[in-house]
């Protein structure tokens, strides 16, 4: 049983058949997760992630109108020749980082989307008798060592579950799920509850919950009997906290690092100036438009 408990994770779900209401129009077409920062989709942030962390399977859980998503993964013959023909070495390389192994992949639809815990239930089979991460895309981290490896490496301590988790303003805690601590250790956190939305005063703390997990094969089998919880949606909040009960192997991880809701437009527009002033070729030109910028709004105050 202890040796179940922290088998390798190699195995991560990224659950991408939301509907992305908060960005349309545009989420009409294009799926949320294929949207650029700077000129990378919101989803090489995440599998770049997931690889660094030793995931070698990738599964995503995905619905109608995501096929960009699974082009974006293949094989682009056309582009690639041009840029042979042209000797663009360059722009080659940066499209290798799209590659995938053959069979590293996997694509499970999600008929109707009923919720994160739904989704996650989806790919059940694929899962297995293992622990697995799941990786919610629109949570950009940026991070010396990027966010999953940091809990991987938690986890080899740990096993059971294990939640990446921020401090939020107590009145934001109510957009999350949140915390209710046990024993509060530093990076990790034990704990004995877990309340998906709660109204900002009944908050158990202010230790919201990200969009990193891993988790044991055990959260399926609460997720297998999940009735819709808040947001009539089923949560996988909902069986977290079950599995708080049952097993009492829940942590909570401070993760180093800077997350930006890119879920948000608020937050898609912080993570692009970010991810902008990061970039070398970028910095100096975007730098001096954003100085000049704000001279002219203090100007005009
Ligand atoms: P969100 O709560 O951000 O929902 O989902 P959404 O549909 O993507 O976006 P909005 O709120 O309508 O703008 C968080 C993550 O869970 C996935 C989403 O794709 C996203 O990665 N998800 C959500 C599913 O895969 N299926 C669902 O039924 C719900």
């Amino acid at each position: 049983m202890v040796k179940n408990m922290k088998r390798k994770v190699t195995k991560a779900i990224f659950p991408v058949a939301g509907l992305g209401t908060r960005f349309l129009p545009a989420t009409k077409s294009i799926p949320k997760e294929i949207m650029t920062l700077v000129d990378r989709p919101l989803i090489q942030y995440a599998i770049d992630e997931a690889r660094a962390a030793g995931i070698k399977e990738f599964i995503f859980v995905t619905s109608r109108g995501k096929s960009a998503l699974e082009d974006y993964f293949d094989h682009a013959p056309v582009i690639e020749a041009e840029l042979k023909r042209k000797g663009k070495k360059d722009l080659l390389q940066i499209l290798k980082a799209t590659d995938m192994e053959s069979g590293a992949i996997a694509y499970i639809r999600q008929q109707r989307a009923l919720g994160l815990g739904h989704a996650v239930w989806c790919a059940r089979r694929l899962v297995g008798d293992e622990p697995f991460a799941v990786l919610l895309p629109d949570d950009v981290i940026a991070a010396e060592k990027p966010c999953l490896q940091q809990m991987v490496e938690a986890h080899a301590e740990t096993g059971g579950n294990i939640v990446a988790a921020m401090e939020v303003p107590h009145d934001k805690a109510s957009a999350y799920g949140v915390l209710d601590i046990r024993e509060d250790m530093g990076s990790l956190v034990s704990v004995k509850g877990m309340v998906e939305k709660p109204k900002a005063s009944e908050a158990p703390s202010n230790l919201a919950v990200i969009g990193r997990y891993i988790l044991t094969p055990q959260v399926m089998e609460h997720l297998h009997r999940k009735k819709p919880g808040a947001g009539g949606e089923i949560q996988l909040t909902d069986a977290i906290a079950e599995e708080i009960r049952r097993s009492n192997n829940v942590f909570g991880f401070r993760f180093r690092g800077q997350r930006f809701d890119c879920g948000s437009k608020a937050g898609f527009l912080q993570a692009t100036v970010a991810f902008g002033l990061a970039r070398d070729d970028l910095r100096d030109e975007f730098e001096q438009f954003l100085f000049g910028m704000t001279a002219m709004r203090k100007a005009a105050e």
